[in-house]
Order: structure tokens, then C-alpha cells, then sequence
């Protein structure tokens, strides 16, 4: 009897420690995947590396200060800042450095695969696509490219360019410096037809919402990947009666 007593006893002690070492365990891994790449835990990024860099944080996880030393990893690893040097994955590595839980929940562009992406499901537009699958469904259906071409997604470094719609460029003859780069985005109406000299004459991708979209097909340049961004369940009703060449009624 003792000696069962005994062994129960040994039993308790081993199951507990069992469980300690696994919640040290479960701790210690959650700690590093919180600056892993594809983190999907939520942890306050004051606990981990940023104190000893001595970087902090907002509320929501955010770099406070721009300038602080940010560039220390950054540094580290791109270390060539000539003038035209491709830098491979220098967005995403900046973009973990201002904000350590950045991650990719899907793919840029969705194709028909979409409804594999659990996280995006989850959320109405414009964080997720909740309530909007079977018309997203029948827009992807009819839609025959939805990629940068082979030529450019093949290559292992891309340069890219946002020129945005401020005026700043204008007279500043800055066009053949901006047909440079590989893959040039221009939001919405944004004109390059007589403006060549100040934006460039290359459109690789045309980032546009319904309200700012051209309104004629010719102003579309022919070689250029239409990009949609649906902020709100009309937007996407838009697109597909664009699509299907449907009245648009509202
Ligand atoms: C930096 O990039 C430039 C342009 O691509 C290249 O000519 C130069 O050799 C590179 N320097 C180093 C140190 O890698
Ligand atoms: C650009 O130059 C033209 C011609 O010199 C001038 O009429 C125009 O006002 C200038 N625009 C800006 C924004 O400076």
C-alpha cells in the first residue's frame, strides 16, 4: 500500500513537471515565433527583441519613431545602396521592422484559389472578402490573366514604382528616371498620354476603385494589369457588371 502511495505520488510529480516543462515549452516558442516570418501569434514585440535595440513600439505594434535605428538590420543586409541596385525582399524586411507581426495572410492577387485563404474570409470588405465569395467567384471565373507577365515574375529582384497623384512630378522631367523601373503602379485616372516627360510612358500595373476608375476603355493602356481594389461590397457588384457587360444599377 505504501509503496502504491508512493508511486502515485511519483506519478503526480512527473505529470506536473510534464506539464510546467510544456507550458515553458509552449512560452519559449511563442516568444520566437512572434519575430519569426510567418508569425501568426499576437505578442507584444516590447517583450522581445525591440527593448534591447532600444526601438518602441505603439499600442498596436507600430514603430513609434521612423528614424529611430531602424536601418540596423536593414544595414546589416543591404549593404549596397548604389543608385539602380536591386534590393530583394527590401520592402518586406523594412515593412517587418516598422511593424514586427506584418505578415501575408494571401497572395497580392487573388485568383480563383481564393477560398483557400482562411484569413480573409473572415472579415467584410474592406479587410476581408465575407459575404462577397460567390460574386468574387464569378468575376475570377471569366478573368484570364492575374499576374505581372512571365517575363517579369520571373526575374528574382523587381524595382518598383507608386506614382501617385499629387502634381509634385509635374516639370520635373523626371519620366525616362520613373520608365526605369520594372513595375510601375498607377492609381486610378492617373494620365500619361502627353504628361510622358514629367510620369514616364510605362504602366505596368493601374491600381483603381470604382470612383476613380476611367471611365473609357481607350484610356486603359493595352499592356497594363488592372488592378481592383474593393473597399466596399458595391465595389465588387461594380466589377462584375463590368465584366459581364451588365447595367450597373444602384
Ligand atoms: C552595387 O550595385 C551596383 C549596381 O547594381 C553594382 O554595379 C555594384 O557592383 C554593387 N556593389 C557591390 C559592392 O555589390
Ligand atoms: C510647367 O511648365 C509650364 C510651361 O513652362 C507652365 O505653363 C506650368 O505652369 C508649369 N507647371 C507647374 C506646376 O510648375
Amino acid at each position: 500500500m505504501g509503496v502504491l502511495v508512493h508511486v502515485r505520488n511519483l506519478l503526480l510529480a512527473l505529470c506536473l513537471v510534464l506539464v510546467l516543462g510544456f507550458l515553458y515549452y509552449s512560452a519559449m516558442k511563442l516568444h520566437w515565433n512572434s519575430w519569426g516570418q510567418d508569425s501568426h501569434f499576437v505578442t507584444n514585440p516590447f517583450d522581445a527583441g525591440g527593448q534591447s535595440l532600444g526601438l518602441e513600439y505603439d499600442r498596436l505594434g507600430f514603430l513609434l519613431r521612423l528614424d529611430s535605428r531602424l536601418t540596423l538590420e536593414l544595414n546589416s543586409k543591404y549593404t549596397n545602396f548604389t543608385e539602380g541596385a536591386c534590393k530583394p525582399h527590401y520592402a518586406a524586411t523594412q515593412m517587418t521592422a516598422i511593424f514586427p507581426r506584418f505578415m501575408k495572410p494571401a497572395p497580392m492577387f487573388l485568383d480563383i484559389s481564393f477560398k483557400r485563404w482562411a484569413r480573409i474570409k473572415d472579415f467584410p470588405p474592406p479587410f476581408g472578402i465575407k459575404g462577397q465569395d460567390n460574386i468574387i467567384q464569378r468575376i475570377l471565373e471569366t478573368t484570364k490573366e492575374y499576374n505581372l507577365t512571365p517575363e517579369l515574375n520571373s526575374r528574382s529582384c523587381k524595382r518598383c514604382i507608386v506614382v501617385g497623384n499629387g502634381g509634385v512630378l509635374a516639370n520635373k522631367s523626371l519620366g525616362s528616371k520613373i520608365d526605369e523601373y520594372d513595375v510601375i503602379i498607377r492609381l486610378n485616372g492617373a494620365p500619361v498620354k502627353g504628361y510622358e516627360k514629367d510620369v514616364g510612358a510605362k504602366t505596368t500595373i493601374r491600381i483603381t476603385y470604382p470612383e476613380g476608375a476611367i471611365q473609357k476603355a481607350e484610356g486603359y493602356e493595352k499592356d497594363s494589369l488592372f488592378v481592383f481594389a474593393g473597399f466596399k461590397p458595391q465595389d465588387f457588384k461594380w466589377l462584375k457588371c463590368i465584366v459581364y457587360k451588365e447595367k450597373v444599377v444602384s
